[in-house]
């Protein structure tokens, strides 16, 4: 048993995160270039001035006032203008990926350098050929991109003018978007993602405490706009090339577990996982709400906006495969939380029996098997884990090498779980960790927080080189790779 010869060993990143190039060549802006940067108790905050031209900030997660503008402003730091500067090294980035001997390599679209406003009828042909060159260079070493249409970077045009993905319009722009890559990449990329980690926004609720109930309609009802955008992008790709495959790519996954046998508990925990997980795959996988979902509408008063034409569009746009992020645990209880957990916007109460992160992220290979047979069960469908990963601080040494041994141990963890589930009889066909370069954290906006296998010379306030370094657990997945998940120890 074991990986099947033909696994696709890689590595993930996202635009914003890595490209850097923020305003070159036609770009437009995108929400996520008004994002400074924070740590792992200063949150990062959205900058804007209001109508009334005070400058101001909000937490990145939440809205900014009313008819405020968001603006770059003097004495912050956003670390994702230049990122990690891919889009002028993605030669040499490539290059090293392929060293270790990549077959896939996720990556992200920024949809603000291809229509800059969104709402532009012709792309901006220099965005374009910039993801060209990239997958050409891809070709050059056979490693396939699987490529994100839509990683959390909306051009602000849309989100200021439009209202953002509370707004029907925006299942129009979205199409129209995704139309243009499927045609222009026709040949280059066979594998497609539609919306990052879609259901994360079901989670905000969990997230940020007295969150309005108005906000909680507000974020239901986007995400049933997600929904047909992706069904209707899933049903474009398959008219243009039969051979595309479309995933939907969920965060997470059943990464939850009941912190007692209290049977109340058990139940809070199905519930949270139908809400904030299933919800959302359901409806991708099997083209329509789940049965629960009436139960979800009622308990938080939400009143959807759907249409008839939606429900068709949503049974025509099945996905062909099944991936999700996932890279720690937590537990739901219906007593008292002694301490809560870090986590992929995830944060339940602390595990006793799992170890933590410096970010409070637990380390749990065996949630991993159990999430995969969880998710092979439900659905019978292909599987890929496209993020996955130890954000650590990591250090440079002298001598130009980084001894990661925290990170060859998670990895291998994961990689052993990924090797039962197999074994299990799971049909998983990729594993794309998170970061396989060093790039800037999403919810933080630092540098310090690192998951790559190649370390890229930047710190929290933009100094260094960016020089890439090869760490220990570069030349580690090198021979995972090789020996096709055989050779786990070092
Ligand atoms: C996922 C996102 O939620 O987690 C990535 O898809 C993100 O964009 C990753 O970077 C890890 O989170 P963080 O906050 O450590 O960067």
């Amino acid at each position: 048993m074991g990986f099947p010869e033909d696994f696709l060993w890689g590595g993930a990143t996202a635009a914003n995160q890595c490209e850097g190039g923020w305003n070159v060549e036609g770009k437009g802006m995108a929400v996520s270039d008004f994002y400074t940067a924070g740590t792992v108790s200063e949150p990062r905050f959205t900058t804007y001035i209001t109508k009334e031209g005070v400058p101001g900030k909000a937490n990145m997660f939440e809205t900014i006032p009313e008819g405020a503008y968001r603006a770059i402003l003097d004495g912050y730091y956003y670390p994702y203008h230049e990122g990690i500067d891919f889009y002028h090294r993605y030669k040499e980035d490539i290059a090293l990926f392929a060293e270790m001997g990549f077959k896939i390599f996720r990556m992200s679209i920024s949809w603000a350098r291809i229509f800059p406003k969104g709402i532009e009828e012709k792309p901006n042909q220099e965005g374009i050929n910039f993801y060209r060159r990239v997958f050409e260079e891809l070709k050059k070493y056979h490693i396939e991109p699987l490529v994100t249409i839509f990683h959390y970077d909306l051009p602000v045009y849309l989100e200021e003018e439009l209202g953002g993905w509370n707004n029907r319009e925006l299942i129009k722009h979205y199409v129209k978007y995704a139309k243009v890559l499927f045609k222009e990449y026709r040949g280059l990329v066979k594998y497609w993602l539609t919306f990052n980690e879609i259901n994360n926004v079901a989670m905000m609720k969990n997230l940020l405490p007295n969150y309005p109930s108005s906000k909680i309609q507000k974020d239901f009802q986007l995400l049933h706009y997600e929904f047909v955008a992706s069904a209707k992008a899933v049903q474009v790709a398959h008219e243009i090339d039969p051979e595309y495959v479309v995933g939907c790519m969920i965060a997470g996954g059943p990464s939850r577990y009941p912190l007692t046998c209290d049977p109340k508990d058990v139940l809070l925990n199905q519930e949270m996982l139908q809400e904030n997980v299933y919800y959302a795959s359901d409806v991708m996988v099997r083209g329509e709400y789940p049965y629960f979902a009436e139960r979800v509408w009622k308990k938080y008063q939400i009143e959807l906006d759907i249409t008839e034409e939606d429900r068709k569009d949503l049974q025509k746009g099945i996905v062909d495969m099944v991936t999700y992020s996932y890279y720690c645990t937590s537990c739901t209880t219906t007593h008292e939380v002694k301490e809560k957990a870090g986590g992929n916007l995830d944060m339940g109460a602390k595990n006793p029996y799992l170890q933590y992160s410096d970010w409070g992220w637990s380390f749990d290979p065996d949630g991993l098997r159990y999430s995969l047979n969880e998710f092979y069960g439900r659905y019978q469908k292909p599987l890929m884990i496209v993020e996955n990963g130890l954000g650590a601080i990591d250090i440079l040494e002298e001598d130009g090498r980084i001894h990661d041994a925290y990170r060859i141990e998670y990895i291998r963890g994961h990689v052993e779980a990924m090797r039962k589930a197999i074994e299990d009889g799971v049909d998983l066909r990729a594993y794309t960790p998170w970061g396989c370069i060093d790039l800037v954290s999403a919810s933080t906006g630092e540098m310090k927080k690192r998951y790559g296998f190649i370390y890229v010379d930047r710190d929290n306030e933009g100094n260094g080189t960016m020089k890439r370094y090869k760490k220990d657990s570069f030349y580690w997945y090198k021979k995972v790779i090789e020996s096709n998940g055989e050779y786990l120890q070092d």
